[in-house]
């Protein structure tokens, strides 16, 4: 293998997964995934064992897993350490501010969950419930969720970046009648309010039982009598016990929402069981993980990565998991690096976003800090290119450190296409082999299955424990979203590459899926928002490349008969966008334009305004079916001024 890094050998000495294991268990996970998944479901408690394994069709789409289990999720993050390791520190917290933080043991974590669970009993929450969660990244999020699973209520954690906007629709699709959310973050020095922008969501009009509110700045907050309620008094007046109900395995987990091409975003629904078994094993052999040891998971639990790597796998293995409120370049570059010198932290996990804009600083702020406690690196969420990589491995690593590129979706529930870091050479750029379980497929344009060195449209083909069960309240989305593209298929949304030695190569989406910082956001979405402005008649909004954030938003906008086009009208729409949806959707580029260009059918050819956002002239492809091919001239000549 060219250009590969082997595996450190004192890891290879100690890892629980060879190279040998890999070969063997991989094998086993395929040709006898019953037995293979019989035994991985082990690393959980169950009430009752199941019987049954593997109960999944791709044609017609029905999944189960484990389906004749019950077990409860949080008994197996909290309560069944408490024997073991109460005093061990379960959440090692980080706040904004360098040095503000505490850690929580497992012991605390306990009666911590078990006075949410119950202040959630309180407002009226039951079993299947919804719990709309809209916090900082504090440990009373992961509480959150912990009590929610404890009780079996379904939780749904809102990025607490969204906006109001965000936050109704998400209510209102998941029909959730309580919100747990925060008087207000921190990040990066300022202030998120937390709880106005609930009260603003709310305002928009939604059935709500109750609203439990985390002191966490102390601000003033508006009340509404009734509905909302301190979590601090509430929790005082709370009994100190709360059994765990008996889940099914395939009973609802939680609900997050994930911009898909089309529509509004789409309420991704996880189930117990298998989900739980997906974390808990991809956790242990991924990050290769030893007791004891500090595991840190950059991502924001209002994200899928949050909910697998900060809150359920390491603690479904007894880790100490870090929760950090803050941002990298607060109050400097170095941020990253002070808080693994004073933590001592082991696994470090983050964005390929992240590393780019802390390469941009130097290698300074890095050495600056003694990272010599780190032993394993992973990237997850969009491509890393090979310059961001090594970087990640000379600098943060100093050359010692396996990298682990973990390629995964919210769909998945967990890790799928990564090396293990005893097991496998590294390749900067590729996320590198399938996990147990998972058999990928690379399809070509017609519909045929691309054997060997190839390149295609990423397929799964097979059914794995954490996969998503359906779209809440949607089924037939679901069907139509990831099973109709390719028959008895799971189609990704990404385009891939496989190389000689079976390595896979993200080459990252092929549907009008944009990665903005390895956040996830639908061009659809953003051109809803920007002609709900009453200045717009028509948008199209394509993905460019960006230094930073992989990709860049760019928006071809048309305006109304008689409205000017000012920079004044530009930042108007930006702002616009921002509170429609969310600061991440900002737009990094409007164009205004007099028109778009247009099938004679009337259909946007975006693939000419993805060349034309790329600087790309050259490959423009055929034009002549557009209704006005000079149109094309136009926009490359407003391209080259912007
Ligand atoms: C999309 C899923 C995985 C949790 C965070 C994002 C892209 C993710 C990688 C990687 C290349 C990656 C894909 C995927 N992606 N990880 N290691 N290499 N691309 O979850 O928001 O559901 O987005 O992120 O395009 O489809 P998500």
């Amino acid at each position: 293998m060219n250009d590969a890094i082997s595996p450190p050998e004192a890891l290879v000495a100690t890892t629980h997964c060879t190279l040998a294991d890999y070969e063997r268990l991989y094998q086993r996970s395929l040709s006898d995934p019953d037995g293979f998944w019989r035994e991985q479901a082990e690393r959980i408690g169950w009430i009752t064992k199941p019987t049954r394994i593997a109960d999944a069709s791709f044609d017609p789409v029905d999944i189960k897993w484990f389906e004749d289990g019950v077990l409860n999720l949080c008994w197996n993050c909290v309560d069944r350490h408490l024997e073991t390791r109460a005093d061990q520190t379960a959440f090692l917290f980080e706040g904004d501010e360098p040095g503000s933080g505490r850690a929580i043991s497992y012991g605390e974590l306990y009666r911590e969950v078990v006075r949410m669970a119950n202040c959630l009993k309180a407002m009226g929450v039951t079993k299947g419930d919804r719990v709309t969660i809209y916090m900082p990244m504090i440990p009373e999020a992961a509480v959150a969720m912990l009590a929610c699973s404890r009780i079996g209520a379904v939780h749904s954690v809102v990025f607490g970046g969204f906006s109001p906007d965000a936050i109704h629709g998400r209510i209102e699709d998941a029909a959730s009648r309580f919100v747990v959310t925060a008087d207000g973050g921190r990040r990066g020095g300022k202030l998120v309010p937390l709880k106005a922008n609930v009260d603003a969501a709310l305002a928009r009009g939604a059935e709500i039982d109750g609203v439990l509110v985390v002191r966490h700045l102390g601000s003033e907050v508006a009340w509404t009598q009734g509905r909302d309620h301190w979590y601090h008094e509430l929790g005082e007046t709370v009994p100190d016990d709360c059994p765990c109900e008996p889940m099914n395995a395939e009973d609802p987990l939680f609900i997050l929402y994930t911009s898909g091409s089309t529509g509004k975003p789409k309420g991704v629904l996880h189930t117990t069981g298998g989900y739980a078994v997906w974390t808990a094993t991809t956790f242990h052999y991924v990050f290769d993980y030893k007791g004891g040891e500090v595991f840190w998971c950059t991502a924001d639990v209002g994200w899928v990565t949050g909910h697998s790597y900060v809150v359920y796998g390491p603690l479904a293995n007894g880790a100490t998991s870090l929760i950090f409120e803050g941002v990298p370049n607060y109050p400097d570059f170095s941020r990253f690096w002070d808080v693994v010198e004073r933590h001592k932290v082991n696994i470090f996990y983050t964005a390929p976003t992240a590393i780019r804009a802390l390469m941009r600083e130097g290698e300074g702020p890095v050495r600056k800090h003694d990272r010599s406690s780190i032993r394993l690196l992973g990237s997850v969420g969009e491509p890393i290119n090979p310059e961001a990589w090594r970087w990640y491995w000379d600098v943060v690593g100093d050359g010692r450190c396996p990298i682990v590129d973990t390629w995964w979706q919210t769909e998945t529930g967990g890790i799928m296409i990564t090396t293990l870091p005893g097991a496998h050479a590294m390749k900067p750029g590729s996320a590198g082999r399938p996990f147990f379980g998972v058999a990928p497929q690379l399809v070509g344009p017609d519909g045929e299955v691309l054997e060997g060195e190839a390149s295609g449209n990423l397929c799964l083909v097979g059914s794995w424990p954490g996969q998503m069960r359906s779209v809440y309240g949607d089924h037939e989305r679901f069907v139509q979203t990831y099973f109709s593209t390719y028959k008895g298929k799971y189609f990704t949304g990404d385009g891939c590459r496989r190389d000689a030695d079976g390595y896979y190569w993200i080459t990252g989406r092929v549907d009008d899926v944009l990665n903005i910082s390895g956040h996830r956001l639908g061009t659809a979405e953003i051109e809803s928002a920007l002609v709900g402005h009453p200045a717009v008649a028509e948008a199209a909004v394509v993905g460019y490349p960006h230094d930073i954030k992989g990709q860049g938003i760019y928006c071809y906008v048309t305006l109304m008969e008689g409205v000017e086009a000012t920079p004044e009208l530009e930042q108007a729409l930006r702002s616009h966008v921002r509170t429609e949806i969310s600061p991440i959707a900002s737009p990094d580029l409007i164009h205004f334009t007099p028109a778009l260009p247009k099938t004679r059918s009337g259909k946007i050819m975006r693939r000419i305004l993805r060349k034309i956002a790329e600087n790309d002239y050259a490959s423009l492809g055929d034009t002549s079916t557009l209704a006005d091919p000079s149109l094309v001239d136009v926009l490359i000549d407003e391209r080259k001024k912007k």
